[in-house]
C-alpha cells in the first residue's frame, strides 16, 4: 500500500530545528517527527513549525512530536544528537569523542529497537568517530547508515571557488575528501568549472588573485570556524546538506556527493570511516567511488585516516 515519506530528526538544538526548517521548506517528507532527550524541546519544536504551516507555501506536512518508537516506519532518520563544538573551546570536533560516542551508542540502542529499515543519516560530530560507531555495533545493513561527511566542505569549497572566480558556487565541480574536520581535504584532481580543468582556471575565469592552493584548502576548513566565533554554532550549511542526502534517497537519485562511511580496503584502509563520492539512492550509500587520486592526496587521505584512528583506539572503538 502507498505510504507517505516519513522524516524522523532525532535532536532538536540548533542543527535539528534547522534540519525541520529546511525540510519543511523543500517539502522534503509528507510526516515529519521530532525526537530529543528533552521531549518538551521536541514538543516545541514540532508545534513551531506546525504553526509555521497554516500561512506556508508548503501546507499540508503532518510534524509532530514523539519517542524512538516513532522510527518504526521512517523512511530516513536524521540524527545531530549531542552537544558541538562551541566558541572558547579548541575549534577541533575530535574532542567531542567521548562524550558523543555515549551519546551515540544511546541513540542507536533506541533507533534499532524499532528499525534497521529506515536510511539513517550522521551529523554528530565527530562526524567519521560517530559514524563509524554507529555503522559498526549495531548491525545496521552497510550503507544504510552513513554520514554527511565532507558533503558541507565541498558546499564551502565550491563557494569559496565559486567567489573567488566570480562564477556560480553550483556550476564548481570537486570534492573535498577524507575527515570531517580539521583534516579534510581538497581533492585538486577533481576540480573544474564549466568544464575547463584545474590548470586553466585562471586562463577562462576573472580573478583578483591566481588560486593559491593552500589558502583555500585553510579557509575551507577555517571558516566553519568563523561561522562559530561569530554566531556560536553552525547550522544552515548543514541543514542544507543533511536535506541534500535525504532528498537524494527519498527520490531515489543516484547522485554522487562524497559522505561518511566505514572504509572496506578503499586505499589500503579499513577500521575507520571517512568521505569519499558515493551514490546516494533509495538504500543509502548504493556504490562507493574511490576515486584515483595525485599522490600527494592520497597520503592526505592517509593522515586523515590516521588522526580519526587515533581517536577511535583513544576511546577503545578499535584496537
Ligand atoms: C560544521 O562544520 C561544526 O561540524 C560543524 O559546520
Amino acid at each position: 500500500m502507498f505510504k507517505p515519506h516519513k522524516l524522523a530528526i532525532i535532536g532538536l538544538g540548533h542543527v535539528g530545528s534547522a534540519v525541520l526548517a529546511r525540510a519543511i521548506a523543500c517539502q522534503l517528507a509528507a510526516e515529519i517527527v521530532c525526537i530529543d532527550i528533552k521531549p518538551e524541546v521536541a514538543h516545541g519544536e514540532a508545534l513551531d513549525a506546525v504553526h509555521s504551516l497554516s500561512c506556508s507555501y508548503v501546507p499540508g506536512i503532518h510534524v509532530y512530536s514523539g519517542g524512538f518508537e516513532e522510527c518504526r516506519d521512517a523512511d530516513v532518520i536524521i540524527c545531530d544528537a549531542g552537544p558541538s563544538i562551541v566558541p572558547g573551546q579548541k575549534m577541533d570536533r575530535l574532542l567531542l569523542a567521548k562524550e558523543n560516542i555515549a551519546v551515540i551508542r544511546e541513540v542507536m540502542k533506541k533507533v534499532t529497537a524499532y528499525t534497521r529499515e529506515a536510511v539513517f543519516i550522521m551529523i554528530t560530530n565527530p562526524l567519521d568517530i560517530t559514524t563509524y560507531v554507529a555503522a559498526t555495533e549495531f548491525d545496521y545493513p552497510a550503507g544504510r547508515l552513513f554520514g554527511t561527511g565532507t558533503i558541507l566542505e565541498t558546499m564551502r569549497f565550491k563557494s569559496i571557488l565559486g567567489k573567488h572566480f566570480h562564477v556560480d558556487a553550483s556550476d564548481v565541480q570537486g570534492y573535498m575528501l577524507g575527515e570531517h574536520g580539521n583534516s579534510a581535504f581538497p581533492a585538486w584532481s577533481t576540480v573544474s568549472i564549466g568544464g575547463v580543468t584545474l590548470s586553466q582556471l585562471d586562463e577562462f575565469f576573472d580573478h583578483e588573485e591566481d588560486l593559491n592552493r593552500e589558502k583555500i584548502a585553510q579557509e575551507v576548513v577555517n571558516t566553519a570556524y568563523d561561522v562559530v566565533m561569530s554566531k556560536g554554532w553552525t547550522n544552515t550549511g548543514i541543514a542544507m546538506g543533511a536535506c541534500r542526502l535525504a532528498k537524494a534517497v527519498l527520490f531515489d537519485e543516484r547522485c554522487v556527493m562524497p559522505v561518511s562511511m566505514p572504509l572496506n580496503g578503499e586505499y589500503g584502509l579499513h577500521h575507520v570511516a571517512l568521505s569519499m563520492p558515493s551514490i546516494i539512492g533509495r538504500h543509502g550509500v548504493e556504490k562507493r567511488i574511490p576515486l584515483p587520486l595525485a599522490k600527494d592526496e592520497e597520503e592526505l587521505m592517509q593522515k586523515s585516516a590516521e588522526s580519526i584512528q587515533a581517536v577511535l583506539r583513544g576511546n577503545g572503538v578499535i584496537a
